[in-house]
Order: C-alpha cells, then structure tokens, then sequence
C-alpha cells in the first residue's frame, strides 16, 4: 500500500464516531444531493419536480457584468436554451432564451409581477410602475401614464423641445471638437436625455454643473449605481441584516435626499398654481400627478416614486443606445453615408431634418433594429418577472414565487434565429418587416406583454430624430483610440469603454 492508500483507509475505518456519526454523514451526503440536484439549492427545496434541466450548485453568472452572455452559455452548454432552472441562494430562477417560451413568459398574466430588489425596496420604487404589485394600484400608474406622457398627442406635443435638445447636442458636440478635437459622446447624450426627460417631468431643463442640476445628477449616478448592483441580501435573507454591500444604508440616504429635492419640485407646482400666476411647464408630468381627482390622487411620497422612476427608465436606455449606435456608425462608414444620403434626399440638403422626416427613413429605423438586436439595452429585459401562482411553461410546473428572465441577447444572437447574427446589417430590416414593439419575440428589446415598455414609442421617438439630427450635422470617424465594443452589463448594457470619436462638419 502507498502511504496515501494507507491514510485514507485510516480515515475512512478510524475516523472516531463522535466525528463521523451517521446524523452528520447523513446531513452531508443530504446537502450534496440538494446541492448538486438540477437547477440547484432553491429548486431542490421546491415542490416541483425537477423537469426543467439547470446547472446545479449556485450561479453566480448574475453577479457578473456579462450575465447575459454567461446564462446564454449555459443554457447551450446544456441544451436548456428553452428554459433553464438555477438557484442563486434562495431564488429560484427561470430563464428563457427562445421565442416560444419568452412569449409564454412575458404574456402570461401569471408573470405579471415583478420581483422587488432591496435596493427597489428602499427607494420606494414598489410605489413605482415598475416594480409596483400587479393590481390596481399599477393599473392606474399605467393608465394615467398612458394617457398623459406617452401617448402620441403627447409625444407630438414635446417634438419641439426634442428637437431644441438635439441642436444643443450639436452645439455643444461643435464646441468640444473646437476645444478637444475628440467627443465622449456619453456625457453629452446622457445630459441631453436627462433634460429630455426633465422636461416633460417635471417641467423644466437644468444646468446640470451648478445648483439643482448638480444635485440631480449626483442623485441619478448613486440611483443608477445601486439599482444596477448585484446584492447579495436580495438572495440570502440571512446576510440581509448585515447589509455586506452597504446598499440599504446608502439606499436610505439616497431616499432622503431625493424625497428633498423632487419634493421640493412638486411644492413649486403647487405654489404656483396657488398663486394663479401660471404654469411655466403647462402640462408636465407633476401637473398631471396634481390633478388627479380625488380617487385616483398619489400621497406625496408615492408622487415622488413615480416621478424618479420615469427619470431613472426614461434617460440611460436612451442615452446608452444612442452610444451604441454611434459607435456602429463609426465602425461602418458605408452603413452610415447610406443613412446620411437617406437624410439629405428627404430634406434636399436645404433644411434640418425633424420629426416628421423620421416615417420616410426606413433605412435610419432599420439601423436602429439592427443596433437594438446587437445591442439591446436590457439583454435580460431590465427586470425580471415573477410567477405570482403556480403555471406551467409548456410541461413544465413553476411554482409561485419563482423569479422569471428572458434573455433576450441570446435570442437576438441565435444563429438559429437570424442568419450570420454577429454581423451588423441593417438590410435585414429592409426585405422583412419585423415589429420590434412586443408582438415578434425574436426582437422584443422593450419586453411584451401586460408589463411591456409603456415608454417605447417616446423612446423611439428620440433615438430617431437625434440620430438623424446628429448624421445630418457630422461626419462621424474614429479617434486614436479607435472603437471597443466591449460590454459591461449594470442597469444597461453600456460600453465597457464610453466611445471617444470625432464629430467632423459635413
Ligand atoms: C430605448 C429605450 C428603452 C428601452 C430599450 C426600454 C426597455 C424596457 C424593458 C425591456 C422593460 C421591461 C419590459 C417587460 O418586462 O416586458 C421596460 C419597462 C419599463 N420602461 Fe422602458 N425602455 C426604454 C425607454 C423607456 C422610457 C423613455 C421610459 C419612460 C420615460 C420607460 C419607462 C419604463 C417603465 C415605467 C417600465 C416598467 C413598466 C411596468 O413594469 O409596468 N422606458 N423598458
């Protein structure tokens, strides 16, 4: 015998009992096979039975800034691209990365609740649409958001200031080629889009380097921050009270300060409607919020949620894929002089493009398909769903309680689906007209559904013109630095390294 074979047998005959005992080799042998079961530890102390294949042990794809592309992996790894199951401590998990049980998921009003994050918990988002309870509560936040922000008078309404923004964008994209002769594009489009959004909010634009806008914009970077981070309380109740990440404390501060500040807002609208001296923004989103009559009337801090929230969905999704789309028109210049030949056409090079130049661009709207396919803000559609009682998924059971994820990217990137999907062609668009506003899962990058994007088309309705404003006024080339599309996956899937180009006149 080798000394090793000698040692184990020691172990495995003269280990001492009270060691060893048949209670704690049962409790291990017990936990191994929880632990190693498909889907893992949270689906193994489920009802259900394990049907739906999964990775046992947990999965911490989710806590990295490529967990789109780590759950898609997997899923093909175990030919689970239907749906897999895995466990992140607690939380059991489904995720779809197909268009047939991505519909089931997404239009099942099953589905139709959406898990609460810690950080969404204490930032009073559960008072928000977007992570408030399926009921009327959320019924009425959607219909009076329906009605009074995104409905097509609405999005008409505000094509001025859309448009004025733009030409700021330009403005200021003019100066800093004078000043640097390079733009980050990022910073200047996540500026415009937050005063886009101010503006039909709450009424007003800012300057965001002094005073209230500085403040704004502290309160929006904490918010993205904390709402795009992994915490580990969300998943382990009892690392909860121990706040590891510090998310509850910060989140509670942030609270405080933001209930200051839009609070604040919403006292000037009320005082000037006192005063009978007019409303400077007629009409904003605080206004509507006032006047809602007596049953449907939010108490300030539910008003409050539902302001921050609209600002929170409304500024980086655009931003962000505006940033994508650039970077695309950098990469391809023969994609982007068609786009720019496309403008000039309509407006005989005599005149700037404007909103209603955008339904005779249909190779500019099919880029922006192509760049959302690529490139979806929300790969694993922003937040997830919840089973509010036991479903089925084909043949499947779900038992309530299990958290629900599409992943969006893996479809969008399945080479069963789209022909060559990682090649950037906005052709594709052009011989096939796919809608890509929930009602074809091949391409859903707003969701679908009762829990769709209700901010889709005002979404739409500012890519396309500042995209066509900003071709229409630059040519569009590299930098030293050339182009990297790394990705890194927070709230959105940004560019891991924010686009630096230059913005040459045309
Ligand atoms: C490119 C722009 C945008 C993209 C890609 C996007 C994407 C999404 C996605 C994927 C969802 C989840 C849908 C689901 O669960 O089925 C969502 C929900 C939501 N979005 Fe957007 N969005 C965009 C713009 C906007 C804008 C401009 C606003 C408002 C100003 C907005 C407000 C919301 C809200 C409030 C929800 C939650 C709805 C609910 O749970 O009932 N979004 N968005």
């Amino acid at each position: 015998m080798t000394s090793f074979d000698l040692e184990t047998a020691f172990l495995l005959f003269f280990v001492p009992k009270t060691v060893f005992s048949p209670v704690i080799a049962f409790a291990i042998v017990a936990l191994a096979a929880v632990w190693l079961s498909p889907g893992g530890l949270a689906w193994a102390l489920s009802k259900a039975p394990r049907s739906i294949p999964g990775p046992p042990g947990v999965v911490l794809a989710l806590a990295g800034t490529a967990a789109h592309r780590a759950l898609a992996g997997l899923a093909r790894s175990i030919g689970a691209t239907r749906l897999m199951a895995f466990s992140v401590g607690l939380t059991r998990f489904i995720v779809s990365s197909h268009p047939d049980t991505a519909r089931e998921i997404l239009n099942s009003s099953a589905f139709a609740d959406r898990p609460i994050k810690e950080s969404a918990y204490e930032l009073l988002f559960h008072r928000a649409m977007g992570f408030a309870p399926f009921g009327e509560y959320w019924r009425n936040l959607r219909r009076i958001s329906a009605t009074h922000l995104f409905s097509p008078r609405r999005i008409a309404a505000f094509g001025e200031h859309r448009w004025a923004i733009g030409e700021q964008m330009v403005g200021d994209i003019r100066a800093l080629m004078g000043t640097d002769g390079a733009v980050e594009l990022k910073r200047v489009l996540h500026f415009g889009s937050l005063n886009n959004v101010m503006m039909s909010v709450f009424g007003k634009r800012f300057d965001f380097a002094k005073g209230e806008g500085l403040e704004l914009e502290a309160l929006v970077k904490e918010g993205y921050e904390l709402l795009g981070m992994f915490n580990w309380s969300d998943h382990f109740p009892l690392l909860g009270w121990l706040d590891l990440q510090g998310v509850r404390k910060r989140c509670r501060r942030l609270a405080g300060r933001v209930n200051v500040l839009v609070g604040k807002i919403i006292e000037e609208h009320r005082r000037k409607r006192i005063d009978g001296g007019g409303l400077d923004g007629a009409g904003d989103f605080v206004d509507v919020l006032l006047d809602l009559e007596k049953e449907e009337r939010l108490s300030d801090s539910d008003m409050v949620a539902v302001l921050w929230e609209m600002i929170f969905r409304g500024t980086d999704t655009v931003a962000i894929l505006l940033e994508w789309i650039m970077a695309r028109m950098v990469l391809h210049p023969e994609i982007q002089s068609k786009v720019q030949s496309e403008i000039d056409a309509i407006t005989g090079n005599s005149r700037l493009v404007s909103d209603s130049d955008i339904p005779h661009l249909p190779y500019l709207q099919s880029m922006v398909k192509e760049s959302l396919r690529m490139h979806p803000p929300g790969p694993l559609l922003s937040w997830a769903r919840l089973a509010i009682h036991d479903v089925h998924i084909g043949n499947h059971f779900i038992p309530a309680g299990t958290t629900a994820m599409v992943n969006m990217w893996a479809i969008t990137h399945d080479e069963a689906i789209w022909a060559n999907p990682n090649e950037f062609k906005p052709e594709r668009f052009m011989s096939e007209d796919v809608s890509i506003l929930g009602s074809d899962l091949r391409l859903a990058p707003f969701g679908s559904g009762r829990r769709v994007c209700p901010g889709k088309a005002l979404g739409l309705a500012t890519v396309h013109l500042w995209l066509a404003q900003l071709l229409q006024s630059f040519q569009w080339v590299a930098s030293d630095g050339g182009v990297d599309l790394s990705e890194c996956l927070n709230m959105s899937l940004e560019m891991k390294n924010p686009l630096v180009c230059r913005a040459l006149p045309r």
